[in-house]
């Protein structure tokens, strides 16, 4: 996947940073906008990467932002995107972020508890406006993927719980909320479409109930979650959002006035994104052969935090024998680790490694921690 001329250009620019190929972004957005039917919308779940050009690229498919703090909003809003195709979620959205949030007219709140829709009545009031949400429900399915990205199981955090949607209605008639809709969002990572199933079996039942008790839902919010492929990223670039939207286009009951909203992240930019690093040292300690990167935790967490894999290849190596590697940053922490026993090329101080699949929580999850630098970003159509 990285020429020759590829190497060349990254041995000029300081290293580590992130490498966008716009190319395969803007393959999978076309691809995406394929498959999508008149009555869908979908929300970019800004949380995965909040990179302006990215955006940029994103806004130029016409797709509206997922966010979920008032800093993203604004982030989106000065990016270009209209209010009005900002929705925000968040189990804990504070009254200051509220209040801006209504102020400028956002689509609608994905609402996570009744003591939240109270909050939004109250402060719509003193604003004198009328605020349209979502009620964010726990539909409590069970998704195969990392047990820190399920949301939608009944232990975790997120939604009302499913029974209590008979409360629906009477929340709905409070004066200065419109429940117009019903949000879920299961987890992320999510390969095998099966839990989907089972979410649009809950989404019919659920809006049937309510519809039979007063309360109109216009815009059904299904989340995001659908997963990538970090094993074999280079023969999976474009994500399968053919049979992950057609699922629920076809399973939804919808009525002519509804449409399907969807929050995709990963899926849209997982694929793009590369972290590009130098080795400082290798070394030979015990039983392990270790090679030390210019990059660490800090620009990728999600080994360290997930146990995530993610497929890492020296570029610039040219010997044909393999070793067994821990791939490891310089960041003081043992947890500081890429990969364990990784087969690669015999590497050395100096050569190029790249790490895939980066495009999603790499970036946006980047911190200073042991106060290192915040490192650059480079698009494949401007270097
Ligand atoms: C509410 C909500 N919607 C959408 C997403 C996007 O998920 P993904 O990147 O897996 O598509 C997330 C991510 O955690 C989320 O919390």
């Amino acid at each position: 996947m990285f020429s020759s001329d590829s190497v060349k250009k990254f041995n000029n620019l300081p290293t580590p940073f992130y490498y966008y190929d716009i190319d395969i972004i803007k393959n999978n957005l076309k691809s995406l906008k394929y498959s999508l039917r008149s009555n869908n919308k979908v929300h970019f779940s800004v949380k995965s990467n909040t990179n302006k050009r990215i955006l940029e690229i994103v806004k130029s498919y016409n797709l509206g932002i997922d966010a979920v703090s008032y800093n993203e909003i604004k982030h989106c809003l000065d990016q270009g995107f209209d209010s009005k195709d900002i929705v925000f979620a968040g189990v804990g959205k504070t009254d200051e972020e509220i209040n801006k949030a209504i102020e400028k007219d956002i689509a609608y709140f994905n609402v996570e508890s009744f003591q939240e829709l109270d909050v939004i009545n109250q402060l719509s009031k003193k604003q004198s406006k009328q605020t349209e949400v979502s009620i964010r429900v726990n539909p409590n399915i069970f998704s195969e993927t990392n047990k820190k990205i399920q949301t939608g199981s009944k232990d975790d955090k997120f939604g009302v719980q499913l029974e209590d949607i008979s409360k629906f209605s009477d929340y709905d008639k409070l004066s200065n909320i419109n429940i117009t809709g019903i949000h879920f969002h299961i987890g992320s990572q999510i390969l095998n479409l099966s839990p989907f199933e089972k979410l649009c079996k809950i989404t019919n039942e659920t809006i049937s109930y309510l519809e039979g008790n007063g309360v109109t839902i216009k815009n059904i919010n299904v989340g995001g979650g659908l997963g990538i492929d970090y094993m074999d990223p280079e023969n999976n670039l474009e994500s399968n959002f053919k049979d992950f939207i057609h699922l629920f286009n076809s399973k939804i009951k919808l009525k002519n006035n509804q449409s399907i909203h969807f929050e995709l992240g990963r899926s849209i930019v997982g694929q793009c994104g590369f972290l590009i690093s130098k080795i400082l040292y290798t070394k030979k300690s015990y039983n392990k052969n270790f090679i030390v990167l210019d990059s660490g935790m800090n620009n990728l967490i999600r080994p360290a935090l997930y146990n995530s894999k993610h497929k890492i290849s020296n570029i610039s190596s040219r010997s044909n024998k393999i070793e067994a590697y821990d791939i490891v940053g310089p960041i003081c922490e043992s947890t500081d680790t890429f990969a364990r026993d990784y087969e690669m090329v015999e590497s050395k101080r100096g050569d190029l490694v790249v790490i895939y699949s980066c495009g999603a929580y790499a970036e946006s999850m980047s911190s200073n921690y042991n106060l290192r630098d915040n490192i650059k970003s480079y698009y494949s159509d401007t270097i």
